[in-house]
């Protein structure tokens, strides 16, 4: 890319990832569950952070990766990634489950389906999924004692539907069945992600799995001052509009300006990843908060300024991070941070810091 690309690049949206974060939050999974070992769930292109970026900064931290598909886990081995990788959902097909033996990727089997396709392959390894109460994916407990003896299984793992409510009455009950249709059976466990690993340790076992608190945010969207968040999102003032008492912004005509003022129009929009159905909403700026007025369009958004405001184009306003918790962000939307981060769209650019 030639260097006028690189600068026009940044003059769009930038999505600033601070690996130094993701390894800090790492640490606070070690220090929070330090019997069990950790299985970095980095999914969903890392939750959007850049899935080969992430692999390669938490490699020496963790011990075992964790993607959803096979398609990801082949995207980790050709960028080089060695470690164990867990593929959570397993295989769709014999040539998905041939890919798995090549890539050496280790499959979670959690249907009738793919067990009969491991019979054709009984050495090979796998870890097994059991339906505890999510409903979700995962064999019936009652399956696991003929199961097991059929295939090489080394480890038998279930998903908490309620990590985010550490109260609720399913997470003692999904623990006590997992531990219950494992009796007897030497394999590993594990249950926890990251709302589990932060606030319930019955249910760390021996195998914990953190996703979206490695990237600085818990699973119920409230800050937790352990953690760094990872991703600050900037776009730039693309131009400043003198408005009159009675001119109406935007798609809609929704926002009316009540008084002579001036917005300045910001360049990101529902496109990058930044939620149009936001209502209330703010940004964060070197003068302060700011508050987004109008609708969310496809590659900007407006905000008003006050009197004094000296803004210029090409200044950078912060949609999330610095000063401005994604969480925030999210509860405005009505949403949860994992939906944030994992929609930021490939058009923006990610600027790595160690
Ligand atoms: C099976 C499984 N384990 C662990 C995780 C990580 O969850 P979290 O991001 O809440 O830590 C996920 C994410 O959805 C998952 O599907």
């Amino acid at each position: 890319m030639s260097n006028d690309a690189k600068v026009l690049q940044r003059n769009g949206p930038v999505a600033h990832i601070d690996l130094a974060s993701i390894v800090h939050n790492c640490r606070v999974v070690r220090d929070a569950a330090p019997n069990s070992q950790i299985m970095a769930v980095i999914k969903a292109d890392a939750y959007g952070h850049g899935l080969g970026q992430v692999a390669r900064t938490l490699s020496p931290h963790v011990d075992a990766l964790a993607v959803a598909r096979v398609t990801e886990a082949c995207e980790l081995r050709d960028v080089g990634i060695e470690d164990a990788i867990i593929v959570l959902q397993g295989f769709a097909s014999r040539s998905e489950l041939d890919q798995c033996i090549e890539g050496g990727f280790l499959p979670v089997i959690h249907s009738d389906a793919q067990v009969g396709m491991m019979l054709t392959e009984p050495e090979y390894p796998v870890w097994l999924k059991v339906d505890t109460g999510m409903h979700r994916l995962g064999l019936r407990p009652s399956q696991l004692m003929e199961v097991c003896p059929q295939l090489n299984v080394i480890g038998v793992m279930s998903h908490l539907a309620n990590s985010d409510q550490p109260d609720h009455p399913l997470n003692a009950a999904q623990l006590e069945a997992v531990q219950s249709c494992t009796e007897g059976l030497p394999y590993p466990l594990s249950l926890a992600n990251s709302g589990a690993v932060l606030s319930m340790p019955d249910c760390h076992l021996d195998w914990v799995r953190p996703g979206v608190m490695l990237f600085g945010s818990s699973a119920d969207g409230r800050q937790d001052d352990r953690l760094r968040e990872s991703m600050s999102l900037s776009a730039p003032i693309l131009s400043v509009q003198l408005l009159d008492e009675g001119d109406r912004v935007g798609y809609g005509s929704t926002w009316t300006a009540e008084e002579r003022c001036r917005i300045a129009v910001v360049g990101v929009g529902y496109a990058d990843g930044y939620p149009r159905e936001i209502s209330h909403a703010e940004v964060q700026t070197h003068l302060g908060r700011r508050t987004v007025v109008g609708r969310v369009s496809m590659d900007m958004l407006t905000i008003l300024l006050r009197d004094d405001d000296a803004f210029k184009v090409g200044d950078r306003v912060t949609l999330w991070g610095e000063g401005l918790s994604i969480s925030q962000v999210a509860m405005w939307a009505g949403t949860i941070p994992y939906t944030l981060m994992t929609g930021l769209a490939g058009r923006v650019h990610r600027e790595y810091a160690d």
